[in-house]
């Protein structure tokens, strides 16, 4: 196997055609090219970690796999060159020539080589433009980069009435939506991208439920609201006016992002949530979490929650970013330039992260939390969901525990600690990269170590009372402040 040129096989500047592709799905399922097989056959940890310099080494293990998934790794991750009858045998022949019809594969001397990549992502399949080209166009339709997979697998996915996919690019986050909305708007201002992120939908079965439209941010929707907003939007800070449109977020870095905040309670239902992932300036004295609560102004309440994920030094930023061009000299300016940028905007690193605003109704006191977790790299973390309705449930000054309900600890809950010398309690859990241990007050560890589910919330009112020497309408009021203050921990069930 040979390496081959990556820009010259580029689906064609208007986009793939509107194909139907119907074998493909049902043909990937059964070769296992799916996240998990893709990630057996090159020995890496995460598919958003493929490094171009290492293509040599994933060709070598395709070769030893020989299998049909292997083949698809080779045609549709690294961009190799593979015989026209493997792909056939894994594809069928017609399939191969519906895909031609589409602008998605070339047929070349002694084979098939792909003009677009194929990524697996969560049981769905999309296709962007070449992670490994070398060479970006303008118009280059992002692929599933480690920012799309963190979003993909810390949205909530409580099922919601409509949702709204914004700066869709592939497609993949109203994709993976419309698995549990019963509408779904993608917005993108590149048209190219509207192209692949169409022909994605039809793929995986999803357009009747799925609609994609041209525009600015919110423009495309006037006077439209969502229970469900998903971003990953152009974050880079950059002088450079040129960049690409799926990168480029100004030189402070923040113009996409502070406008869509600014935006956000006119099209965001109250109970609704704004998933965005994004690389963040870090900024000395002027928080991300602070930021965001300025661009949302405060006619709204907001609870607003931050992953972070972890920082990235401003160096290894820049040259992630920086091409190299061969002449050092050249590539000295322009690093400079950037750092002087930088500093002009008071940014001292990056982090990653997901940022997480739910609107909430005008009389919730909200919140502001950042929480350090580690980078979900192990596919779907099912947490984010259950901690955010937790906060705003138990967050509520005007929740009441139902007097015959018996509450328990929730199943994530792995051990309950008492400090005897502070008598605050502790509680662990059973995923501590994503749960955190939680301190507890003295009164509501006490209360934790009752719930096993025989006592109702009468009987512990009782129980309060009588250990406290207390009236039942004190003891209740203690009861309702401990049973909150282990919901907004995330103890309950
Ligand atoms: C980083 S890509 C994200 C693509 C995809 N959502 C994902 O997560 O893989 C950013 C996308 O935002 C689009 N975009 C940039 N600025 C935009 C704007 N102001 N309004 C709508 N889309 C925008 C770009 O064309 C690009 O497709």
């Amino acid at each position: 196997m040979r390496l081959e040129n990556l820009v010259t096989h580029r689906v064609d500047s208007a986009g793939p055609r509107p194909t139907p592709l119907p074998f493909l799905v049902p043909r990937l399922e059964e070769a296992g090219y799916t996240e998990q097989g893709v990630l057996a056959v090159l020995g890496v940890p995460d598919l958003p970690f493929l490094q171009f310099r290492e293509i040599p080494g994933y060709l070598w293990r395709c070769r030893q796999e020989n299998s049909a998934r292997a083949d698809l790794t080779a045609l549709w991750l690294l961009g190799q060159k593979v015989p026209r009858n493997r792909i056939e045998a894994a594809l069928t022949g017609a399939g191969v020539e519906a895909l031609v019809q589409a602008g998605l594969l070339s047929v070349v001397p002694d084979g098939v080589i792909a003009r677009a990549d194929l990524h697996p992502c969560q049981g769905t399949w999309v296709f962007t433009d070449r992670v490994m080209a070398q060479v970006k166009y303008p118009s280059h339709v992002y692929e599933l980069g480690e920012d799309s997979y963190m979003l993909a697998r810390t949205t909530p996915r409580t099922p919601v009435r409509r949702a709204l996919d914004l700066c869709t690019g592939s497609g993949i986050h109203a994709i993976l939506a419309s698995r549990h909305a019963e509408s779904v708007v993608g917005v993108d201002l590149n048209p190219r991208a509207l192209r692949f992120s169409r022909l994605n939908a039809t793929l995986n079965g999803c357009s009747p439920r799925v609609e994609f439209r041209e525009g600015n941010l919110y423009e495309p929707v006037p006077g439209e609201t969502f229970d469900l907003i998903t971003v990953n939007p152009p974050f880079v800070p950059t002088p450079d006016r040129s960049m690409a449109a799926y990168r480029t977020g100004g030189e402070g870095g923040e113009d996409v992002v502070a406008e869509l905040f600014q935006g956000l309670e006119s099209h965001l239902e109250i109970g609704g949530t704004l998933a965005m992932v994004t690389n963040y300036p870090l900024i000395p004295g002027r928080p991300f979490l602070e930021r965001m609560r300025s661009w949302l102004g405060t006619s709204s309440a907001w609870g607003l929650t931050l992953l972070h994920f972890s920082d990235v030094p401003q160096g290894y930023f820049i040259t992630r970013h920086l091409p190299y061009t061969g002449d050092p000299e050249a590539y000295t300016a322009e690093f400079e330039r950037y750092l002087e940028s930088y500093r002009a905007h008071g940014i001292e690193g990056m982090a990653i992260g997901v940022a997480l605003a739910r609107r909430l109704r005008a009389d919730h006191p909200g919140w502001s939390e950042e929480r350090r977790v580690g980078m979900p790299l192990h596919g779907v973390v099912p947490t984010v969901g259950p901690w955010l309705d937790d906060r705003e449930r138990f967050g509520d000054p005007s929740w009441q525990p139902e007097l015959d309900s018996r509450p328990v600890l929730g199943p994530q809950v792995a051990g309950l600690w008492k400090d005897l010398l502070s008598r605050h309690g502790k509680a662990e859990f059973h995923d501590p990269t994503w749960n955190q241990p939680a301190w507890l007050s003295p009164g509501a560890a006490d209360l934790a170590g009752l719930l096993d589910g025989t006592r109702t919330v009468a009987d512990l009112v009782r129980h309060t009372a009588d250990g406290l020497g207390c009236n039942l309408e004190t003891a209740s009021l203690k009861v309702r402040e401990w049973l909150r203050d282990l919901g907004e921990n995330h103890v309950l069930n």
